[in-house]
């Protein structure tokens, strides 16, 4: 049923260290008007993100803050409603950034029309969304895998660290996932068919880390930071690659945490570069070919965990941080 409000959840306030609920609002406004050249998306699906910790604090970033007392910021499905827009009828459905809301306008710019017979609308967010090039792109552009090479990926059941994985099976290589309990580590082997998983939690995490990989580590492709780098990190062979793709281990923390050895850098001669998914923007079409192709014939599999109702989006995204979701986390706003 459609909502005769607009919903909003609002950044209330920034945190210090770990957000909690008190950080958001949920609030109502009346449903925005199309001007001219303009339309409005009712949001089916919003994606929570682990980048919207960073857009939740005003620290320098590579992207401006979000504004306290403004909607969170977020990637959405959603259907046109109302459209003055030459491009958009009511019906389509479009992957937008309309934010934590029910309703949202856009002007057309960065939207995409979706084709609900080629892929469910939500793999939009997912799979074949921003998650899944990411780890495309990390993996192939910087990670250079090579048959027989060991790339180790952490967040494994993830909606980046999944693919990332299937991806380095595909090209003949050997994939180590490491995920948070047991469950994860035998849907990461079970379903998605990485060759090992090591839960991070486990007391012999380390032990078993290298017991996984009796070859070292070829790429390590840096989803988390922190405790589970400190233990990748001595395993990693001469002239090994590592995408930093993020750091969600220490996006809480108040003050920075001590970083790896970099004598290691240098004797191993290590190759690491940070990116950003829209650096390389220019292989989307590749992507989109690629993975679509491997999901059709069924060598890539994805999970989704869908949180039912726009009010449950900022414990959802708490559950984020601490590893509550299994697979790519995505909030149904509305059918
Ligand atoms: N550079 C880019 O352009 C770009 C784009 C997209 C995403 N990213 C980054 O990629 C990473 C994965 O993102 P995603 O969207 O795929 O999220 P996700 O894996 O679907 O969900 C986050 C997962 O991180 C793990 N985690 C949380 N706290 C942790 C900790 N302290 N130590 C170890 N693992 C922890 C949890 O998995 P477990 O329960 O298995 O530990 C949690 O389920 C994030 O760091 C994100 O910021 C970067």
């Amino acid at each position: 049923m459609a909502s005769s409000t607009n919903r909003q959840i609002l950044l209330k306030s920034r945190p210090q260290g770990a957000p909690s609920l008190d950080n958001f609002e949920l609030t109502e406004a009346p449903i925005p008007k199309p001007g001219e050249g303009e339309l409005l998306m009712r949001t089916r699906y919003l994606s929570l993100d682990p980048y919207m910790r960073g857009r939740m604090s005003d620290a320098k970033s590579y992207a401006k803050p979000a504004a306290v007392g403004a909607p969170m910021v977020g990637g959405t499905v959603g259907e046109v409603v109302t459209s003055r827009h030459p491009n958009y009828a009511a019906g389509d459905i479009v992957l937008g950034y309309g934010g934590w809301q029910d309703y949202a306008l856009s002007s057309g710019a960065g939207l995409r029309k979706l084709d609900p017979a080629a892929a469910p609308v939500s793999t939009a967010l997912g799979v074949l969304g921003m998650p899944g090039m990411t780890a495309y792109v990390g993996l192939l552009e910087i990670g250079q895998p090579k048959p027989g090479e060991t790339v180790v990926v952490a967040a494994a059941s993830g909606a980046v660290g999944s693919v990332v994985g299937q991806i380095a099976k595909i090209k003949g290589c050997r994939a180590v996932g490491i995920a948070g309990g047991a469950e994860k580590c035998r849907f990461v082997i079970g379903e998605l068919g990485f060759d090992a998983c090591v839960d991070h939690r486990a007391a012999d995490f380390a032990r078993q880390l290298e017991a996984t990989c009796p070859k070292g580590i070829d790429v390590y492709f840096e989803n988390v930071g922190g405790a589970v780098q400190q233990t990748v990190w001595p395993l990693l062979n001469d002239f090994a690659r590592i995408p930093v793709c993020g750091l969600i281990a220490q996006y809480n923390a108040a003050t920075p945490m001590p970083g790896p050895d970099m004598f290691s850098v240098l004797r191993k001669r290590l190759l690491l570069r940070g990116f950003i998914v829209s650096d390389f923007a220019a292989k989307q079409g590749d992507f989109l070919r690629d993975v679509g192709e491997w999901m059709r014939s069924g060598r890539l599999k994805y999970r989704e965990d869908v949180v039912e109702g726009l009010e449950q989006a900022p414990a959802a995204f708490l559950g984020l941080l601490q590893g509550k979701n299994f697979g790519k986390l995505l909030v149904r706003v509305s059918k």
